[in-house]
């Protein structure tokens, strides 16, 4: 099932063309993601279910022998080089850091990195939360291992894509986004255990859609905030850690060891946990509550973690807030959150299948009259990760 629009491939075909004449490219894909459940769990070793979303990152791409990357965006309409040999960390900020950073993570890996002329374009919303930046660097990665015919890898490429957010982006991500688009199976969901990398598929029962709910809401704040978010859960990890030597993460404590261990920790610290040790357990309840077909349970569980995001982690956002009550007043409704690192961007909402569309016009009506933001609602099925177009 071809996923990616034939607008998009045209377009990326077109301006490598333009931008860089000659033999023409080959193309290499991957897909955004939305979360059913798990968030802010990957970087506490926990679980999560992402589901990679048919809106892609397309990069064309012909090796050179010289070592040079040369890089043109559609999106930027910018052109940037630099030589694969000689990338060093960090590596900036931008469309090319993506790029660049993935180039970087394999020479420091021992990957084996040609110089290519790329072309990059995408129609995965960029800081929408859908993670646009994992979809390219998966695709550039991609591209990579075909131009030195080198195997695909997509566990070890997820942790390569990983590595370039963390070491030359300078964004301390979690797995989950690059895991994703690397290696989702069409037709489901991915269940992820980020401390072992192992997966399951979860299918997404055909009576229920996954509605992606764009507040259009954008906000620049989000790096720093996900920093210390992080940072609290390592504090409440070393603190228990005291006393409790074999605690490497969040993923190691139960709620009632965290409730135990409450007195002595910050209180604000303290909230933060509470999120995380009981979200870590929704992704096996919301893939059971899917094989039994207990919609109304699931969305139970995707409510819940929208309120535990928005009163214990403080991650939600007025938008986020109001479109997602707004969902859950429609009758065909199961249940919404946020999806994502959150403080703007895009939530999900579980709705009955054959109530789709209008519940995305009243829902979109209603989140209209309170904010003037350019908003979108469209549902979405589970689609493969990267692949070669050919
Ligand atoms: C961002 C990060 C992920 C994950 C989510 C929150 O998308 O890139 O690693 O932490 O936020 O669940």
């Amino acid at each position: 099932m071809n996923t990616v629009s034939a607008e998009l491939v045209g377009r990326v075909r077109e301006g490598f063309a333009r931008v860089f004449p000659g033999d023409p490219p080959r193309l290499a894909t991957a897909p955004g993601r939305v979360n059913l459940i798990g968030e802010h769990t990957d970087y506490n070793d926990g679980f999560v279910l992402p589901m990679a979303i048919a809106r892609s990152a397309v990069v064309a791409f012909r090796p050179r022998g010289d070592g040079l990357l040369r890089a043109h965006s559609l999106a930027y309409d910018e052109t940037r080089e630099a030589a694969v040999g000689a990338l060093a960390a960090p590596g900036g900020h931008g469309w090319f850091s993506y790029v660049a950073g993935v180039a970087w993570a394999f020479a420091s890996d021992g990957v084996p990195v040609a110089g290519m002329d790329v072309v990059v374009d995408g129609d995965v919303p960029i800081g929408a939360g859908l993670s646009s930046s994992a979809a390219l660097e998966m695709a550039t990665a991609r591209a990579l291992c075909a131009a030195a015919g080198a195997p695909w890898d997509p566990v070890r490429m997820a942790r390569l894509g990983q590595k370039a957010e963390n070491g030359y982006v300078g964004m301390n991500c979690g797995i989950m986004d690059q895991f994703a688009s690397a290696a989702c199976v069409d037709g489901s969901a991915l269940l992820l255990d980020c401390r072992t990398l192992e997966t399951r598929p979860v299918p997404v029962p055909a009576e229920a859609a996954v509605v992606v709910m764009d507040t259009g809401a954008r906000r620049a704040l989000a790096a720093s905030a996900y920093n210390e978010r992080r940072a609290a859960c390592e504090r409440v990890v070393a603190e228990i850690a005291r006393t409790r030597p074999e605690t490497r993460a969040l993923r190691d404590v139960s709620p009632a060891e965290l409730e135990a261990a409450r007195a002595r920790l910050d209180p604000q610290d303290a909230r933060r946990a509470s999120h995380v040790v009981a979200e870590i357990l929704r992704p096996a309840a919301l893939e059971q509550a899917f094989r039994e077909g207990d919609l109304a349970g699931a969305g139970r569980l995707m409510s819940e973690s929208h309120k535990s995001l928005r009163d214990l982690y403080e991650v939600s956002c007025e938008e986020l807030d109001l479109v997602t009550s707004l969902a859950r007043r429609q009758p065909s409704c199961y249940g919404a959150r946020m999806t994502g690192a959150g403080f703007g961007g895009c939530a999900i909402a579980l709705v009955d299948a054959r109530d789709v569309s209008s519940f995305c016009d009243e829902v979109l009506f209603g989140y209209k009259a309170t904010f003037d933001l350019p908003a979108a609602l469209y549902s979405c099925r589970p689609v493969a990760g990267a692949r070669l177009l050919e």
